[in-house]
């Protein structure tokens, strides 16, 4: 039978969309090239705001035409929304099939056979949370591409008040680091050079006498390993050992993607984030005294119930003051179980929401040019990834410091070279520049 999996969410959820297509593919199942080829269809999801959860719902209806025809006969919803309310998802998709969480992947199998048999509007479920769930061992399917994710930690201990991650991926375990090595590895024999260590709070990483400071340091130190990156770190435990590494090896990529939230400490303490303003700002200029050309991106939340113009303009300051190249902006969305939705109504009005939200997007936007502007006239080393979107003629590719990069390409390159591209202009959040030779 031919499975087909659609993937929304973060990029723990595209490692785990890989990992899921492993487990199908050793049971004998295969891939389709697209939906309507497939007699099993999941879609891996996200919780993690509400406007995300109405898209999948939405998306679920219309694919469930695919099921009428008849060439489908299994549906099923994987990952965060099933694990945080599936209760909902119940009630508003009669029609799917299979519901499971994120660590319940490897019954995916035994689940399929038993939903074959199923008559009109059962279904199977399978949240239940593991504590060890780190699917060791099973190597993801990874597409062509130029970036391989590995995860290195799974699940959160946080408890940032308004999220729900720590409730749909459970505790935080971390991988054995001789696993990880191992699929470092095989990620490099397979042609791979850049890769990417995957966790909620990357930072928290230990294994053994391995911190992650550690764990990086060890993996850039395998061969072929050309650009090592990973996402997320938590401002609270972004500590000198790592800056000290990042600043030694060279190939740990010099670009930081560090959350900050809100600028004011009064919404910081609120939404339980284990830091102030101030310790955030202390780690950013160690960061730039320690990592020169280093670039940074954010997260940031808008609306927090309680999120007065004050705070939202400390918000802003901190855009001023720290310089990043992209800022992933939210407007607070109210998830259900979580202790923000028990302790504070949501109560900044929707309009308030919107006009922070115009107002930051426009500030960042100034400056992510301004920052990007810095790099013309410069010759970067660019990792091509893929023809551009536009102009069939032009490839994509990125700088070491993440940004993408636009230019003419040449008879011969292909995904996954590396050339030095001149610089010469700068829009939006893209770099344009001019082939000067390949490597
Ligand atoms: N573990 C990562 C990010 C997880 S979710 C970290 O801690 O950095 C990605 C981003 O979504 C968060 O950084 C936050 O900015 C945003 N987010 C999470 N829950 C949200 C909610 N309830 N409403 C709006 N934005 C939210
Ligand atoms: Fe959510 Fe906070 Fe954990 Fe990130 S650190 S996943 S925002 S609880
Ligand atoms: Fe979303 Fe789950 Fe990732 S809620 S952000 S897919 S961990």
């Amino acid at each position: 039978m031919k499975y087909f999996i659609e993937t929304y969410g973060c990029q723990m959820n595209v490692y785990d969309s890989e990992l899921i297509s492993t487990i199908l593919k050793e049971d004998g199942y295969e891939e389709a090239e697209n939906i309507s080829e497939a007699e099993i269809f999941f879609v891996n999801t996200c919780a993690v705001r509400e406007n995300a959860t109405e898209r999948v719902i939405n998306k679920l209806r219309q694919h469930n035409m695919y099921k009428r025809k008849g060439r489908m006969k299994i549906m099923g919803v994987l990952g965060c929304m099933p694990q945080h309310d599936n209760d909902m998802l119940k009630e508003r998709l009669p029609f799917v099939d299979i519901f499971a969480g994120p660590d319940s992947y490897r019954r995916l199998p035994e689940l399929i056979k038993k939903a074959i048999n199923h008559k009109r509007n059962e279904f199977e479920e399978d949240i239940i949370h593991d504590k060890t769930e780190n699917y060791d061992q099973i190597f993801p399917s990874r597409k062509e591409g130029t970036n391989a994710f590995i995860a290195i930690t799974r699940g959160c201990n946080n408890f940032c008040t308004y999220c729900v991650v720590p409730y749909t991926r459970g505790r935080e375990r971390s991988r054995d680091i001789d696993s990880i090595l191992e699929e470092v590895n095989e990620t490099i024999d397979m042609g791979f050079t850049e890769i990417t260590l995957l966790g909620q709070n990357v930072n928290s990483y230990v294994s053994g006498e391995y911190n992650f400071p550690k764990l990086l340091k060890r993996i850039s130190e395998v061969n072929g390993v050309r650009r090592l990156r990973f996402a997320t770190s938590h401002p609270k435990d972004l500590d000198d050992e790592l800056i000290e590494v990042i600043a030694e090896k060279n190939n740990i990529c010099n670009n930081f993607h560090i959350p900050f939230q809100s600028g004011s400490n009064k919404i910081l303490r609120d939404m339980n984030r284990g830091y102030t303003i101030e310790n955030y700002l202390d780690k950013i200029d160690k960061l730039k005294n320690a990592i020169p050309g280093i670039t940074l991106t954010t997260d940031i939340i808008i609306g927090f119930p309680g999120e007065t113009d004050e705070d939202f303009q400390k918000t802003l300051d901190v855009v001023g003051s720290v310089g990043y190249d992209n800022a992933f902006t939210f407007i607070y969305s109210e998830r259900k179980n979580t202790a923000a939705e028990r302790r504070f109504p949501d109560n900044v009005p929707k309009e308030i929401k919107a006009e922070r939200m115009q107002k930051l997007t426009e500030v960042q936007k100034n400056i992510g040019l301004s920052k990007l502007r810095e790099d013309i006239g410069k010759v970067k080393e660019v990792l091509v990834e893929s023809k551009s979107k536009k102009r069939e003629w032009q490839l994509k590719g990125r700088t070491e410091e993440n940004r993408i990069v636009i230019f003419d390409g040449r008879f011969g390159i292909r995904s996954g070279d590396y050339v030095n591209v001149r610089i010469k202009d700068a829009e939006g959040i893209t770099l344009f520049g001019e082939l000067i030779d390949i490597e």
